[in-house]
């Protein structure tokens, strides 16, 4: 069959890796991809914002099933248009996207549904979110309802610097505060403390299959310092995420949420990634997202055994009471490879050399991002431009095989955090993570 994926990053060429090996493909096709996905899939110059063009060329190329990466185009409704044009897509819908794209909408959710998460109250003006501050106290959390690329949420360890977030988040320099459907624009809930884990499962709107777990690495600098990116590295699985902790997960959160979502009659399909903390009490919400992680998907799919397309057409098509997914023992850690001046002021242009020996080496993957072709040259083109994914029995032995691999990269324009992986790492050696 041919299969259009949607995204240009390094989680859309990991997908395209995986997708690229399936006996089920005929012909994979991305739109926009990058210059690593063009190795693996025919790359459509489409306006994925403009639905009908891509209604059009999923016709006129066969398309039977499409496959949404990035965020954004489901927010936007794409699997809605194409669902109403009769195209299968991989994805939830606008409604059901609101699991990402609104903060204030999935908490109401766990409150509606006993979901266990931060107690939290939602605020459209700043008055009142200052008094409720003041009430609770510090360490608490502010947070912009919507889609604010991570920028939009304050942790706040005093009680100046959470007033300080309140009144930024309602004046004009905040965030871009994309409100939620009753105007509401910010939530205030309860710090949690414990350790972060990434979860993925699978919903077909009925049942959830789950899948791997991961940590990520927000911050931009070694030791977990300077500000927060989209994400420096990540590994698979997390220890944190024991069996038990991946069954508590299961039964008190992802269940209970596609039920939910089904119960409000829009069931949720596509991938559940829940962002969680590991407390005392066992697992809680932090959030929501309906797509793969980026760069989580870059150490999930290295991992995965079985064929990742009959994984997402049993989705879409509602059979995955009658599927599993098996993953390799081995530990998948990914290192991103960032322009210099990422987050903020990435540097575009710079050319990057020494990939070709990449490919041969044993248990690494590279996986593009920001990458771009120019007279002949690789060039960054974006904040995170490159990952370099490597498998291992440990954790240890995955971050010196992607670190080597990482060094054979001749790109004086790049930086990369030299710490992934370290939490795990203490650990296996018995050290307190
Ligand atoms: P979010 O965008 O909601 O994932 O929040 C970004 C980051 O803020 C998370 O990855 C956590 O590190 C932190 N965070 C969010 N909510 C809380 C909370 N209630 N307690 C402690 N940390 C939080
Ligand atoms: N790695 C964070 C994200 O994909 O949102």
């Amino acid at each position: 069959m041919n299969v259009l994926l949607v995204g240009g990053g390094g989680r859309e060429h990991a997908l395209a890796w995986a997708l690229s090996a399936s006996p089920l493909l005929t012909k994979l096709y991305c739109a926009p991809g990058n210059p690593g996905i063009a190795a693996v899939a025919e790359l459509v110059a489409l306006d994925v914002t403009d639905h009908a063009a891509v209604v059009d060329f999923c016709r006129k190329a066969s398309i039977v099933l499409v496959v949404v990466g990035p965020e954004a185009p489901l927010v936007a409704g794409l699997v809605d248009d194409l669902d109403a044009a009769g195209i299968k897509a991989f994805g939830p819908t606008r409604f059901a996207a609101q699991l990402e794209g609104s903060k204030g909408f999935t908490k109401d959710l766990c409150r509606d549904f006993g979901i266990p998460t931060a107690s939290y109250e939602r605020f459209a003006a700043a008055e009142p979110a200052k008094a409720y501050v003041r009430a609770q106290g510090a360490p608490i959390v502010i947070k912009a309802d919507g889609l604010a690329a991570g920028k939009g949420v304050v942790v706040a360890m005093t009680l100046d610097e959470a007033l300080g977030a309140v009144d930024m988040m309602f004046s004009g320099d905040g965030p871009a505060i994309a409100s939620g459907e009753d105007g509401a624009s910010v939530v205030i809930e309860a710090f949690m403390s414990g350790e972060e884990a990434s979860f993925f499962a699978l919903s077909d709107g009925e049942t959830a299959l789950a899948l791997a777990t991961a940590q990520d690495h927000k911050r931009v600098g070694d030791g977990d310092t300077g500000p927060n990116t989209g994400g420096m590295g990540a590994y698979s699985p997390a220890p944190v995420m024991t069996p038990e902790m991946i069954e508590r997960t299961m039964a008190d959160i992802i269940r209970p949420t596609v039920a939910a979502m089904k119960a409000k009659g829009h069931p949720f399909k596509g991938v559940l990634y829940a962002g969680l903390m590991i407390t005392s009490d066992g697992p809680k919400l932090i959030e929501y997202n309906c797509r793969f992680g980026d760069p989580e998907a870059q150490v999930l799919m290295p991992r995965l055994k079985d064929d990742l397309l009959t994984l997402l057409i049993g989705t879409v098509d509602g059979q995955l009471k009658t599927m599993s997914a098996r993953w390799h023992d081995d530990v998948a850690l990914t290192v991103v490879m960032a322009a210099k001046g990422y987050p903020d002021k990435p540097q575009k242009g710079t050319v990057i050399r020494g990939l070709e020996g990449l490919a041969a080496l044993d248990q690494v993957e590279l996986f593009h991002a920001g990458t771009a072709l120019k007279d002949g040259e690789l060039v960054a083109n974006g904040g995170r431009v490159l990952n370099v994914t490597a498998l291992g029995a440990t954790v240890a032995e995955a971050q010196a095989r992607a670190y080597a691999a990482v060094d054979r990269i001749d790109w004086p324009g790049g930086f990369c955090r030299r710490d992934i992986g370290w939490r795990a790492v203490a650990r296996e050696r018995g050290e307190p993570a």
